[in-house]
């Protein structure tokens, strides 16, 4: 099943990931900021943007979140499958994301986070889909807002496929 149309190129993404960077870097007063990323669709996006960012204290932390199985649609159910092994209490703390979609994952994210007390708490997201919201989230950093269709590459699975790609396409039917 070929992954046909090129939505964003990967120059595209490559250089709009160092605009993000430069706004993260203006935006936070020095010191450490907690890069928390979401598995596995955030991977490459979290590892481009870290080496994207200029100060040493980007520390890179992991999550993992299912809400989607095999299917296209979410499921509407958020489960956390790995927490954070580190307190964030008192950081700065940034949740690196793929994709925004319903918004159900990230805010029920963020409703988690937030009640560890961090500094503050930001997302940052390569892509977003915002006429497939159904709860609202804030979102300080947006790559690309994207028309409602099935994307995979730079992280993006289908059944765990494309994820290696490194533009991201639509998905062929
Ligand atoms: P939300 O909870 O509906 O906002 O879904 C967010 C998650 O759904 C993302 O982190 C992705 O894992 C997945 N997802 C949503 N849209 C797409 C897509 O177009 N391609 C691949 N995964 C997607
Ligand atoms: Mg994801």
């Amino acid at each position: 099943m070929p992954a046909d149309r090129i939505l964003i190129p990967s120059e595209k993404i490559q250089r709009r990931v160092r605009e993000m960077a430069a706004q993260i870097e203006a935006d936070y007063p020095a010191g450490p900021i907690y890069l928390v990323s979401v598995l596995k669709g955030a991977f490459i996006f979290v590892a481009d943007l870290a080496r994207a960012l200029s100060r040493p204290e980007i520390r890179i932390e992991f999550m993992a979140i299912s809400s989607y199985g095999h299917e296209k649609t979410s499921s509407g159910q958020v489960q956390l499958t790995r927490d954070l092994d580190v307190n964030i209490e008192g950081q700065h703390v940034l949740i690196v994301e793929d994709i925004i979609d319903s918004g159900l994952t990230l805010s029920y994210l963020k409703r988690l986070l937030e009640q560890r007390k961090p500094k503050s708490l930001e997302i940052a997201t390569l892509l977003d889909k915002p006429d497939r919201r159904v709860t609202p989230v804030e979102v300080k950093y947006v790559g690309f807002q994207i028309p409602d269709e099935f994307v995979v590459g730079y992280g993006l699975d289908f059944a765990e496929d494309y994820r290696n790609l490194g533009d991201i396409r639509v998905l062929a039917e």
